[in-house]
């Protein structure tokens, strides 16, 4: 195992006291099946997203063109500056019993207050001579691949709470799929992207090609590829889902469980993770910089603004196309879209 996962882990065991890295909330912001990433303009688009950050998400986003700070009017996450947009595919579950389908509430993480949503992290494991070089407006990436049919633990995992917890983020106690047992305290999924860039493309035709992971993939570690050579904060969400409500034991009889995601992989290896960067002016710069310093860490960034968690549980936004996807724990004949389940 590496030293930094190492270091990382123990750090995040004690989050409350861990330095050198942003971990905040995010609340709900939306529930749609909208992406303008992959799918720009298009309404609905297949499969269902949480969305949380700036209010100006919107079904197009064009780099260079929208620009989320002027946009937006408020955002969902703790630091009132960022109004980045994150998000990933929704979990439901799938009943044994009727096949209906129940969307996972998420609750908050260790040590925050939020209203669905996420846990963010910038993290600087991958500083080279501890430089961090923070997003240029416009820029975006993609982690994980929904049609991912190959394990891929080193940036996309689940861990199962409540039943042994592991250590660093997508060590060997997580698993690429989805758990197999019942997970009492929740499921905890996990997506880390890229910590290299090329430094020239905010983006690119896939939306990953202008980002490599440092040469031990998944968490950071010192060095970027020659191709990749500047090192960007790594950013990880975590997503905790509340599935110690689904206690049924026949629920996970014979090596199955109950849940799928949105886009119908019921094992679990294509979750993936969109990021739109949306931070006013150089304010994750100087949040990248104060690092070291010991006066920014976790949720209390003193070089940030900070507002308090009503106020980002107060940012919504209505669907741009408005339809059930289980949005308020409605259960529903199948998954929103018609998507099927696959596997
Ligand atoms: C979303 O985009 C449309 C046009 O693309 C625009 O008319 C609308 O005002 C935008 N909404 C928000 C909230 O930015
Ligand atoms: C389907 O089954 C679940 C239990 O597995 C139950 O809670 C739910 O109410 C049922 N839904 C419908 C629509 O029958
Ligand atoms: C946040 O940091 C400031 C100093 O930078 C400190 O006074 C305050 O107690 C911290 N608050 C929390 C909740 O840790």
């Amino acid at each position: 195992m590496i030293f930094n996962a190492l270091v990382f882990g123990a750090l995040l065991a004690h989050s409350a006291s861990a330095q050198n890295m942003l971990r905040f909330a995010c609340s709900q912001l939306t529930i749609e099946r909208a992406d303008p990433l992959v799918n720009p303009g298009m309404v609905p688009t297949p499969h269902t997203h949480q969305i949380i950050g700036g209010n100006s998400f919107n079904i197009s986003m064009e780099p260079g063109t929208f620009d989320p700070v002027k946009e937006s009017t408020c955002t969902s996450c703790t630091y009132s500056e960022d109004f980045s947009n994150y998000w990933t595919a929704s979990l439901y579950f799938r009943s044994p019993e009727n096949g209906s389908f129940h969307r996972v509430p998420q609750f908050a993480n260790v040590g925050l207050q939020q209203d669905g949503g996420m846990t963010v992290y910038y993290m600087p494991y991958s500083a080279q001579n501890n430089k961090m070089t923070a997003f240029k407006a416009g820029f975006r990436m993609l982690a994980g691949d929904p049609s991912e049919t190959k394990n891929n633990r080193i940036s996309i995992c689940h861990r199962c709470l409540g039943n042994g917890e592991g250590f660093a983020p997508c060590d060997s106690k997580d698993t690429a799929e989805l758990p197999k047992k019942y997970c009492p305290k929740g499921i905890r999924a996990t997506i880390i992207f890229p910590s290299c860039w090329d430094g020239k493309n905010l983006d690119s035709p896939d939306h990953r090609s202008h980002v490599a992971y440092s040469n031990a993939g998944g968490l950071g570690t010192p060095r970027c590829p020659s191709s990749h050579p500047v090192a960007i904060p790594q950013v990880m969400y975590e997503v905790m889902y509340d599935t110690g409500r689904y206690s049924d034991q026949k629920y996970y009889a014979n090596g199955k469980q109950p849940f799928v995601y949105s886009f119908g992989d019921a094992l679990g290896y294509g979750q993936h993770g969109d990021y739109l960067f949306g931070w006013k002016d150089d304010s994750l710069q100087r949040a990248m910089d104060a690092l070291p310093t010991g006066r920014c860490a976790n949720a209390n960034c003193s070089v940030l603004k900070i507002q308090s968690a009503q106020d980002s549980m107060k940012c919504k936004k209505k669907q741009h196309y408005q339809e059930n996807v289980g949005q308020n724990g409605e259960w529903l004949k199948e998954l929103p879209g018609g998507v099927k389940v696959m596997n």
